[in-house]
């Protein structure tokens, strides 16, 4: 029995210093990070009520917003994805393929600003971007409501969604549904949501070292708050521009939408939630590997070289940050008629 005893002392020993390492790295890791809610967030301009949500998912899902019929927001925003299509750049209208890599839309709504390069204020200003830009959806404003107001099915929809609005069908009320849905689009309970809000368990110990080098490398500095980036915009290439086949020369970022040489190459930290469901890596999409994506930012933010090992803890810790993704219905899409105006090349 005494044989007992001090095997059970041992393990005392070896566990109460663990526990005290697990309660320093979450007390530090709360004051970066925030965990991702249950329910949809409230939003300034909008009103996430379920009439509008279901009308923005149904937008989301309709082909008939693109010129061609052919693309939807999911054509490139795949939910069942991880919010992304998996490309290298998109491909949309007249498979022209696009400048840059699709980011996931999923917990979007909490960025500071959409896009790369943060040129849209929020969920509702970007939504109008794909439908217009020519290599997306190529349609235009008017033609988006003569499609809609064409079938009873979503005449009905933007009544419930915007009641008491005179003419419910506009540009701007699509804009409003889409980023209601989005809105909703929010991937709770990550391993490390769990971790902070006090499960030693629910991670690793290699997904707690990867935070702990996180945090002590200084990854933190841009890719901090609730969505572990999203919340700023550095260059990329602050100690050493990565080459032209990792950052094309051509887009220079927030360059092109602030015109000041400082934002030359300026980006916004991208976000890392669910980054280990959303290859290919970086607004050129050119790396594939999240392993080689963490080296490359090491290198060019903070001109630290990891080890191998080190690395490989990151990309756990980066593992735990995927959430549970959204279950969604494929909405039912009112029938046409024959005055929806036909797909067009
Ligand atoms: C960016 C939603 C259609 C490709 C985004 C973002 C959102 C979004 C929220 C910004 C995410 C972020 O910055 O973190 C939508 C919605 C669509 C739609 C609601 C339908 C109305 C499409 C389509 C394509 C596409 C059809 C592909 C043909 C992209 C690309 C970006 C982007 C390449 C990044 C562009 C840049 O940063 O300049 N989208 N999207 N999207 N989306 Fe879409
Ligand atoms: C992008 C991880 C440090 C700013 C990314 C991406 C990853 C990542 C995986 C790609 C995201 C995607 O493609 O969706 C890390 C790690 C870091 C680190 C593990 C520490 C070793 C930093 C620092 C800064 C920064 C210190 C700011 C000085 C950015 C920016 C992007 C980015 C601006 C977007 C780059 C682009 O235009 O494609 N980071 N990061 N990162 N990170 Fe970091």
């Amino acid at each position: 029995s005494s044989a007992k005893f001090s095997l059970a002392a041992a393990a005392l020993v070896v566990a109460a210093p663990a526990l005290a390492d697990d309660a320093a790295l979450r007390e530090q890791a709360r004051e970066l990070f925030e965990t991702i809610p249950l329910a949809a967030p409230t939003l300034e301009n909008n009103v996430i009520s379920r009439d509008r949500v279901d009308l923005g998912a149904m937008l989301f899902f309709d082909p008939r917003m693109s010129r061609s019929g052919l693309f939807s927001c999911q054509s490139c925003h795949n939910i069942g994805l991880g919010g992304v299509d998996g490309l290298e750049t998109s491909i949309g209208h007249g498979w022209q393929k696009g400048p840059r890599n699709a980011p996931t839309m999923l917990n979007a709504v909490f960025n500071i600003a959409q896009f790369w390069d943060g040129r849209a204020p929020d969920l509702a200003a970007q939504a109008k971007g794909p439908v217009q830009a020519g290599v997306e959806m190529n349609n235009t404003p008017d033609r988006v409501v003569a499609t809609l107001e064409s079938m009873p099915g979503y005449v009905e929809a933007f009544d419930a969604a915007f009641p008491g609005e005179e003419n419910p069908i506009t540009f701007d009320n699509f804009a409003l549904a889409v980023e209601a849905f989005e809105a909703t689009l929010i991937t709770p309970n990550a391993k490390f949501d769990q971790f902070l809000m006090g499960n030693d368990g629910a991670m690793s110990d290699q997904e707690k070292r990867g935070l702990a080098l996180f945090i002590d490398t200084g990854c933190v500095a841009c890719h901090a708050g609730i969505n572990v980036g999203g919340q700023g915009y550095y260059p990329f290439g602050v100690v050493e521009k990565p080459g032209a086949d990792i950052l094309p020369e051509g887009d220079k970022g927030r360059f092109a939408v602030t015109e000041t040489a400082d934002d030359d190459y300026v980006f916004r930290a991208a976000p890392l939630r669910n980054i280990a469901l959303t290859a290919p890596y970086f607004h050129s999409g050119k790396v594939w590997d999240l392993k080689q994506a963490v080296a490359i930012m090491a290198n060019s933010q903070l001109g630290a070289e990891l080890s191998e090992e080190q690395i490989d803890d990151i990309v756990a810790f980066l593992g735990a940050l995927t959430g549970e993704q959204p279950q969604v219905v494929h909405p039912t899409l009112p029938p046409r008629t024959m005055t929806t105006p036909l797909p067009e090349e």
